[in-house]
């Protein structure tokens, strides 16, 4: 029987995290487990930082938004400290060991699941969580988070569809998610956003203006564009594509530089992405367009009761997991289920929307513009 569990919470913060880590903490007690929480992700583990959680540390957390460890973005093998990049992998075995970690649980996102692999392949015994609110987590039905901000993005085009009705504008909402669309999508359909762009499915700024436009014929000044950070021009789309291809096909060190040099510019470039295609559909459109950044309003506050249920189905999970000694997993939700999935088949892995999902059908039926 495992007798010391340690929790981290690593990348960007998500509603349900506190609802994870006493779903897991609590079942640990349960077994009579005792539970470290190490603070700010893997910084918290290459620098021993932690936090005993007991009981009383595990309650009145369930409703609270963020993570009560603090989070990060620092990789083991990549960390800065005093000012260098520095390779923290040994450190942090060092420390399970120290810590007598019997387990240890990495609740995060794409790259939390590339950091546990590496400590898995060092022998750490790791499950994961799947938490992010972009749902982009390769193997899983769900993760912690998305049902919330999928709530706060629909109420916000909720909110926009008023102004935007009453001024008779474009109202352009740039939704969270660089390389997958689920949150655009799925707010933009529940929120009746006319137009929804998504990085999976390259734009044309002419047939937006196109949709708005035949709006406007019959009678209707105005419109909801839906867009996800990442979404971008067939242009652009293809300028990304072929950077990209030259970086993985490049032969010499310097080729491989040039290309990856070159997507850095074409990122920079992006951004401000939102505000270029509010001037452009203004000009092709004669109406007023105005953009509305949810942001970081998206990660923040109280998670939803469905986070909360998955957190602690997910959580609660984990322990028996540890339990009956299944390591080197994340434990995915399957419909009502749960699933142990190696993290090697998650890792590196991204959950796009396929461009024929039924949602992006049922987008398509309701008579939304998917730009393309
Ligand atoms: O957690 C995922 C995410 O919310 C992305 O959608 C967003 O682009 C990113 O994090 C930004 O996070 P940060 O600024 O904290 O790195």
């Amino acid at each position: 029987m495992a007798k010391r569990i340690g929790i981290i919470t690593a990348g960007g913060d998500s509603p349900g995290l506190n609802a994870a880590i006493r779903g897991v903490g609590k079942a640990a007690l349960d077994s009579d487990m005792e539970v470290i929480g190490f603070r700010d992700g893997f910084r918290g583990l290459a620098e021993n930082l932690k936090i005993k959680l007991d009981k009383r540390a595990l309650a009145g957390i369930l409703t609270i938004g963020g993570t009560i460890l603090g989070t990060g973005r620092d990789k083991p093998h990549r960390m800065e400290v005093d000012g260098q990049m520095v390779d923290m992998t040994e450190t942090i075995v060092r420390n399970y060991q120290k810590e007598k970690l019997d387990a240890l649980v990495c609740i995060g996102g794409g790259g939390t699941h590339k950091n546990a692999l590496r400590l898995v392949e060092k022998g750490l015994n790791i499950v994961t969580l799947p938490k992010t609110i972009d749902n982009d987590v390769a193997n899983t039905d769900a993760t912690i988070g998305f049902d919330t901000a999928l709530g706060i993005a629909t109420e916000a085009i909720d909110r926009l569809h008023s102004t935007a009705h009453s001024h008779h504008r474009i109202i352009i909402a740039e939704v969270m998610g660089h390389r997958a669309g689920w949150l655009t999508l799925g707010a933009g359909i529940a929120g009746g956003a006319d137009v929804i762009l998504i990085p999976e499915i390259p734009y044309d700024v002419s047939a937006i203006a196109s949709a708005i436009r035949l709006r406007s014929k019959h009678g209707t000044n105005f419109s909801i564009v839906a867009v996800a950070e990442g979404a971008m021009s067939k242009d652009d789309a293809a300028a990304f594509a072929t950077a990209a291809k030259r970086k993985e096909n490049a032969k010499t060190k310097t080729e491989k530089q040039r290309a990856k040099t070159e997507l850095t510019v074409l990122t920079a470039r992006h951004s401000g992405n939102t505000l270029r295609l509010s001037k452009q559909l203004e000009e092709l459109t004669h109406l007023e367009a105005r953009v509305s950044i949810l942001g970081y309003v998206q990660r923040g506050g109280t998670p939803s009761a469905a986070d909360r249920l998955l957190a602690t189905r997910l959580g609660t999970m984990a322990v028996e997991l540890i339990n009956d000694k299944v390591f080197g997993v994340m434990v995915a939700a399957r419909g009502d289920m749960t699933k142990p999935i190696p993290i090697a088949e998650v890792a590196g892995r991204l959950k796009q929307v396929p461009t024929g999902h039924p949602w992006i059908e049922s987008a398509r039926r309701v008579g939304t513009s998917l730009g393309d």
